[in-house]
């Protein structure tokens, strides 16, 4: 089988999200420090500093009295029935992500799970080294690679076995996603984890908490 995007092979020059268009280097990047011309700058949303929002008194008035008009409605929305709001799915189909050889020892596959609409669905599969293999209790972990600070794209670097954020530096443990360095540290919450599932030589993903995705995950995945 054929994974999605192998490291080390680049079967995409670019790519789209959001209606504009990013070089394959900035998910695949090697250097967290010069990715995408900026340590501490990228073209990834999410990563831009806030805009400020420079209201005009007129435009001040009318948004308290769109606030009025919510908290007016509130008691109404929280009595809306529950099949009117759209609910986050909380189990997928087991998606064959790649076969236990795809992936070189110390090296990782990316893979979209569970849905292949934008870059906030790609994941990576990492094939621990023997000594982190042994720490993680694991030889294959998954993460998805929404850097939990301002969602940029993080990958695994190989020569460092590292996980590595390209906006501002930030550093995850391959073992557990925990961050140990920068900003993500500072927040201190796991990259969320995808669930794994190995048969014979595939490799499945089979699960993934969507409400984790940009904000990360509290406890330790359990591999
Ligand atoms: S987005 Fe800031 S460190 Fe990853």
């Amino acid at each position: 089988m054929t994974p999605n995007h192998r490291s080390g092979s680049s079967p995409r020059k670019s790519i789209s999200y959001r209606g504009r268009t990013f070089s394959n280097a900035c998910l695949s990047c090697e250097d967290p420090a010069n990715c995408c011309g900026s340590s501490t700058k990228t073209d990834f949303d999410g990563a831009t500093p806030t805009k400020k929002l420079g209201l005009s008194r007129r435009d001040a008035l009318k948004l308290l009295g769109g606030v009025s008009a919510v908290l007016a409605a509130a008691p109404f929305i929280a009595a809306t029935p529950s099949y009117l709001i759209p609910q986050v799915p909380q189990t997928f189909e087991p998606a064959l992500i790649a076969n236990t050889t795809d992936v070189p020892v110390n090296g990782s596959t990316i893979f979209w799970f569970p849905f292949t609409t934008d870059p906030t669905y790609t994941n990576m599969l990492i094939h621990l080294p023997p000594n982190l293999a042994q720490q993680a209790g694991s030889e294959f972990v998954a993460y998805n690679r929404t850097c939990i600070h301002l969602q940029c794209l993080v990958s695994y670097l190989s020569s460092s076995q590292i996980i590595g954020c390209p906006c501002h530096g930030s550093i995850y443990r391959p073992t557990d996603g925990w961050p140990i360095v920068g900003p993500a540290a500072q927040i201190g919450r796991y990259l969320p984890n995808v669930e794994l599932k190995i048969e014979g030589q595939s490799i499945y993903a089979v699960n993934v908490n969507l409400d984790d995705i940009g904000y990360g995950n509290t406890t330790a995945p359990t591999w």
